[in-house]
């Protein structure tokens, strides 16, 4: 940690025990394990995937995940939005225990579900219907958001009309509307185009500022992750640990041009190519 301090430039960078109120967690992961059984050939066999891995996020806190292909991330963050089981271990969010945690988590994929056949605006507030609240409500809230991810003008498009990152911007903007305790992002941009990817990276800036939401972040871009993340926490080879975390102490909006945030770049793609060279050693395993 110290040399990693050094590196970084002097800036503040100290593990995240240190820093946030026990007060103020949202999310608690407490050792989790999961094995998943894999079919190999005519047999099946049992493919531990998380080990004992622990952490908590605050409240309003954007934490973003990184880790080698195969790791386990995505499956991390559908156990964390109740859509797969696990074999140890709890995760808690504000006292109750997932997945009975229903609308407190929103996950937003890669490629999003949305209905290309219904408009932008529809696609929003279709979310909503399970709230019971009226539909001139649920449009007025729709709206809100769709205001929010900057795409007002295009609220009575129909979403095979839009660009793969008008899409992801939707997307967002359904899962806010739902105003989750967190928002759970699993490799939202990794299919744009740079600088697609850049734009959406600052607008989901924008959006933390001025709705404060929790934020977990999946991510295979250790720049993305930094520039992003209040905290990046990286991941071991499977079965995955978490091998460091990072507060990344810098200010916001982040400049590419920022020397200490290139340090912090460097010093985590190093422990990252580490991760994958294991990764690698491991017969049968998916490497990037
Ligand atoms: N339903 C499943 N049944 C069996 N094995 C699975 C299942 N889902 C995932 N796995 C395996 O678990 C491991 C972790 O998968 P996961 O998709 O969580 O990794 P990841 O870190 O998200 O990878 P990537 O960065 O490539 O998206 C992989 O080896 C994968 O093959
Ligand atoms: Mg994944």
């Amino acid at each position: 940690m110290q040399k990693n301090e050094e590196e970084y430039g002097g800036a503040p960078l100290s593990a995240y025990a240190s820093a946030g109120q026990p007060s103020s967690k949202v999310l608690e992961i407490e050792n989790l394990r999961k094995v998943h059984v894999r079919n190999n050939g005519k047999q099946q066999e049992d493919l531990v995937v998380i080990e004992s891995v622990n952490f908590s996020v605050n409240e309003g806190e954007f934490v973003t995940i990184i880790g080698p292909s195969g790791c386990g991330k995505s499956t991390l963050l559908n156990i964390i939005a109740g859509l797969e089981s696990h074999n140890g271990g709890d995760i808690v969010v504000r006292g109750h225990r997932v997945p009975s945690t229903g609308p407190d988590i929103v996950m937003i994929f890669q490629e999003d579900a949305l209905f290309p056949w219904l408009t932008v605006l529809d696609n929003v507030a279709f979310g909503l219907r399970r709230k019971g609240i009226s539909k001139s409500e649920r449009r007025r809230i729709a709206m809100q958001y769709i205001e929010l991810v900057q795409l007002g003008h295009f609220a009575d498009s129909y979403v095979h009309q839009l660009s793969g990152g008008m899409k992801q911007r939707v997307s967002i903007a359904r899962g806010l509307s739902m105003n989750p305790r967190v928002l759970l992002m699993d490799e939202p941009f990794g299919a744009l185009d740079y600088r697609t990817r850049e734009i959406l990276q600052q607008q989901i800036q924008e959006i933390h500022a001025k709705t404060k939401k929790t934020i977990l972040f999946v991510t295979h871009d250790v720049r993305e992750a930094v520039s992003l993340g209040d905290r990046v926490i990286l991941l071991t080879h499977r079965p995955s640990k978490i091998k460091q975390q990072y507060v990344v102490d810098l200010p916001r909006p982040r400049s590419s041009e920022d020397p200490q945030l290139h340090g912090l770049i460097n010093i985590i793609q190093k422990e990252l190519k580490e991760e994958i060279k294991y990764a690698g050693t491991d017969v049968g395993n998916e490497i990037i």
